[in-house]
């Protein structure tokens, strides 16, 4: 009953502040729970359409599916950009042209997606068998840079739904036979033997030898970012889910058994596990929202006491968002969740974030037992 209520609060904001954001996307929230926007090809561009379609399924009101379509010219606009384009291709199409295409059958949209999956295809590392995550940035960021043709990272599972969706609906192998390679990448190399996980991995470029993990946005190159550690939880269940590979099941469970060991007896995870007790500790709700929601998929993929031990983790995780970080009580808040951790070392902490918002939005829903999403 508190999940529908929730929901219905979800579904209530977005309808209230789709005047004030208008056509612009969401990126970060700033003071006063107010959002900061997008600049094109942003990475989260997609985030806040994915909750208008998830409202538009909910409600059938026209105004959420006009407001999702109109933002349309954003992702041409990344089609249309090479520079703007890196492997979140799966994140942005996904949430925007295949939610579209599901739920209007609108062809165009089915061509912007099936344009995307082939964009993201060819980013794939024959030599060490991953999707190249990032672009050269010049001296923009030069962190980011280095080593850019030999990194994978762990957020790439949730861009394998845009191929495997494009294989179900093209039959073209190449697709299947290069999210499957990418899915295996990340089993062997990012997720540890105890079930934690690197963020990034590093290959030699070259040779595709792999060389050392290494993080990106975690407090150390060994640690466990919590957000790397949801992107795989969530996105392992969904491989499983979109291909009935028995091995992808194991290693969602084990990222699982991680993540429940982890946790202790928090109910929103603090931004890196690995940060010691007397260090400053922010949570990073998006983390929470985007465990939760991979947990129910996991739940549904399992019977009996197992599958009772991972939903009530995943509620455990939704609860404790709600008592903690909701923003849907809040009255002047734009956005839903308080307390997201973007990239704490670059001090982006203690923020409202889209993709914490989506994430929440999907949790609820599949807590209620609503099975049709986007991935
Ligand atoms: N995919 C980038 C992030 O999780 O911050």
């Amino acid at each position: 009953m508190e999940h529908q209520k929730a929901l219905e609060r979800v579904v209530a904001r977005l309808a209230d502040t789709m005047p004030t954001i208008g056509l612009r996307n969401p990126k970060i929230g700033g003071e006063g729970d107010r959002w900061h926007f997008c600049n094109p090809g942003d990475w989260v561009i997609s985030f806040h359409s994915g909750q208008l379609w998830l409202a538009y399924q909910l409600t059938g009101d026209v105004a959420f599916r006009n407001a999702a379509q109109a933002r349309r010219p954003d992702f041409r606009y990344i089609l249309e950009h090479r520079k703007v384009r890196d492997h979140d291709l799966g994140f942005q199409f996904s949430l925007h042209s295949v939610a579209d295409w599901q739920m209007t059958g609108d062809r165009e949209a089915r061509a912007m997606a099936l344009e995307a999956a082939g964009l993201l295809l060819a980013r794939f590392r024959e030599e060490g068998g991953y999707i190249q995550a990032w672009n050269p940035t010049g001296t923009v960021d030069r962190d980011r840079a280095a080593y850019v043709n030999g990194r994978m990272i762990a957020d790439c599972i949730q861009n394998l739904a845009l191929l495997y969706w494009a294989h179900r609906e093209t039959a073209i192998e190449d697709f299947r036979i290069v999210a499957d390679a990418h899915a295996e990448t990340s089993r062997r190399y990012l997720v540890r033997e105890d079930g934690t996980s690197f963020h990034t991995y590093l290959f030699d470029p070259a040779s595709g030898a792999p060389l050392k993990g290494q993080t990106h946005q975690g407090y150390r190159d060994g640690s466990c970012w919590s957000r790397g550690q949801a992107w795989l939880l969530h996105g392992f269940a969904q491989c499983h889910a979109a291909t009935g590979n028995a091995a992808y099941l194991e290693t969602a469970r084990a990222l699982a058994a991680a993540t429940e060991r982890l946790m202790g007896d928090a109910t929103v995870p603090v931004w890196d596990f690995s940060v010691p007790d007397n260090e400053p500790r922010p949570l990073d709700s998006s983390a929470g929202a985007i465990m939760s929601a991979g947990l129910y998929i996991l739940a549904a993929a399992l019977e009996g006491a197992e599958a009772q031990r991972w939903r009530r983790l995943a509620d455990r995780l939704l609860d404790g968002l709600l008592d903690q970080c909701d923003l849907t009580t809040v009255p002047d808040a734009q956005g839903l969740l308080a307390h997201g951790a973007a990239h704490v070392r670059a001090g982006q902490t203690d923020a409202m974030l889209p993709y914490g918002d989506y994430y929440f939005m999907e949790a609820l829903m599949r807590s209620l037992g609503h099975t049709r999403f986007f991935w």
